[in-house]
């Protein structure tokens, strides 16, 4: 199938011939601002899905509230597109197993603990509050990489894969402050008629290890082990020719040293994210749908026009909807990021209604090379200070518009808020304009050539954004909006303009 980047999508030709909003326009990225009941979901957001639907996109929506799922089939039925919705849902037929996929997905830089571990502290991160002032703290991180990657290390190394109940088993019974001494002997001191699954995989693992460097020993030529002169060089090279052995050597370094001697509110910070994280995994419904089963469907198969629909809505299912949503979309988007655009140049959707709660911290990044991967965003909030709060942190204010910053067309509908009113009117910035007022009062006194006083004024006010028409009966079912194009000059003089949209047309 081909897929024409020139085509187009919003067709403003009737009012201005220049400005027609195009697929390619799409892959910059979207944002629509409005309140509650401003037409966001019925107006802009109707419109636009039903196009992306109807140029064949494939896709992924997230969803905050209960009815999308409603929504979006209606969509595809009205597109014919209902063949491709695939809908992961609770006592559904679709499962993804996250973990088998990371594990079929090992990049040449990458290993499987490099995979889980990005994927996992992405969406932990996430999940934290913007207020959590350790969120921001590198030494938290730091601990929380650390932890993860030799955990799943170490499960690797004791039983060659891993699952959520073993991250989780280990990372609960780890060794804490004072329990043992130094050295690999004494660790850990615990119950010897009922050891915890840390105590087990970690006598498993140097099990492992020691049959490894017995079967190299044994490999190793006569004279070279009679040239072996001190047990730190025969340790060195056990390491070199043995990766667990290094591996191992990290690991019993982290558990008996760094993390057991961690500070206690450090530690109980890591414990309360990481474990409580991977305990919403490990119940029900998550646990059957990301980890119990074998996949049904992959991100990938957005690229043949699928569109996955995540019916985990934020409002019923609260943090572990939000955390699991998260998780599939960042492991989408590194899946949409590794395609081929060459070979398939279809272009997919990443839809979030209420976006704030789907946020991560490689958003920017993602958003940066959206383009070049076709992935067409639509993020759709009521206001900045919505994603204030869930970004937040250090630096909320310039983080969250420069993130905005990455999305290439945004759509004001009425607001009622004064800092999304005020970003709006100085995106769309100032034009000179005839000082009407001036020249009024000076008419009598001077010929009219020289009372035309120009200034320079904001093209749409704050104001103007409180009254635009927000759909319903009483508006003709005709919602309102600006939308302004980034970096749209040289298509247009002007790079904004007022459009409408119909809650009943179809388009
Ligand atoms: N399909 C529809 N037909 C007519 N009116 C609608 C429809 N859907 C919503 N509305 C009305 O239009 C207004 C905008 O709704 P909506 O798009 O849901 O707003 P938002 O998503 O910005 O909160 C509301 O007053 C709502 O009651
Ligand atoms: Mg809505």
């Amino acid at each position: 199938m081909e897929f024409d980047l020139d085509k187009t999508i919003i067709d403003l030709s009737k009012t201005d011939s220049k400005l027609c909003w195009t697929v390619r326009d799409s892959v910059e990225g979207v944002q629509i601002f409005g309140g509650i009941g401003s037409g966001k979901t019925s107006g802009s957001g109707r419109f636009i899905a039903l196009k992306f639907l109807r140029n064949n996109y494939g896709g992924l929506v997230l969803t905050a509230k209960h009815d999308e799922k409603e929504l979006w089939t209606e969509y595809c039925r009205l597109t014919n597109r209902l063949h491709d919705l695939v809908i992961v849902e609770p006592g559904g037929k679709e499962c993804f197993n996250f973990l088998e996929y990371e594990s079929s997905h090992i990049g040449v830089n990458s290993s499987l603990t490099v995979n889980l571990v990005q994927v996992l502290k992405t969406v932990i991160r996430a999940g934290q509050d913007a207020g959590d002032s350790s969120k921001d703290d590198k030494f938290w991180q730091t601990a929380l990489d650390m932890l993860l990657a030799n955990t799943i290390d170490l499960c690797l190394i004791a039983y060659g894969r891993v699952t959520v109940k073993m991250l989780y088993d280990i990372a609960q019974s780890a060794p804490k402050r004072g329990i043992t001494g130094a050295g690999i002997q004494t660790l850990p001191k615990e119950d010897p008629d009922n050891p915890t699954a840390f105590k087990k995989a970690f006598d498993v693992a140097m099990d492992n290890i020691q049959n490894q460097v017995k079967s190299w020993r044994s490999r190793i030529p006569s004279h070279e082990y009679q040239a072996i002169k001190t047990d730190d060089e025969f340790t060195r090279l056990a390491s070199e020719a043995l990766p667990d052995v290094r591996r191992m050597d990290f690991i019993v370094n982290f558990f008996n040293d760094t993390y057991k001697n961690l500070a206690d509110k450090t530690r109980s910070i890591i414990d309360f994210n990481l474990l409580g994280f991977l305990y919403n995994l490990l119940r029900e419904p998550t646990y059957s749908l990301f980890c119990r089963y074998a996949s049904t469907f992959v991100p990938e198969d957005s690229l043949t026009g699928k569109i996955i629909l995540l019916n985990l809505p934020v409002k019923d299912y609260h943090k572990m909807g939000k955390d699991c949503q998260v998780m599939f979309k960042y492991i989408w988007q590194r899946a949409m990021e590794r395609r081929r655009v060459g070979e398939n140049g279809r272009p997919v959707f990443l839809w979030a209604d209420e976006a704030q709660n789907f946020l991560h911290e490689h958003d920017a990044d993602y958003q940066a090379t959206a383009r070049s991967s076709r992935i067409a965003t639509v993020y759709i909030s009521q206001n900045l200070p919505n994603y204030f709060a869930n970004m937040g942190g250090t630096n909320a204010n310039y983080r969250v518009k420069s993130f905005l910053g990455t999305l290439g067309t945004k759509i004001f509908h009425a607001n009622a808020d004064i800092e999304t009113n005020q970003y709006a009117s100085d995106l769309i910035g100032k034009a000179y304009a005839v000082d009407t007022s001036k020249s009024a009062a000076m008419a009598s006194e001077f010929s009219s050539s020289r009372t035309q006083k120009y200034s320079l004024e904001q093209m749409v006010r704050p104001e103007e954004l409180v009254a635009l028409r927000t759909g319903g009966p009483m508006n003709k079912f005709i919602v309102e909006g600006y939308i302004h194009l980034q970096g749209n000059q040289e298509k247009d003089e002007f790079n904004h303009r007022k459009i409408s949209f119909s809650q009943t047309v179809i388009p």
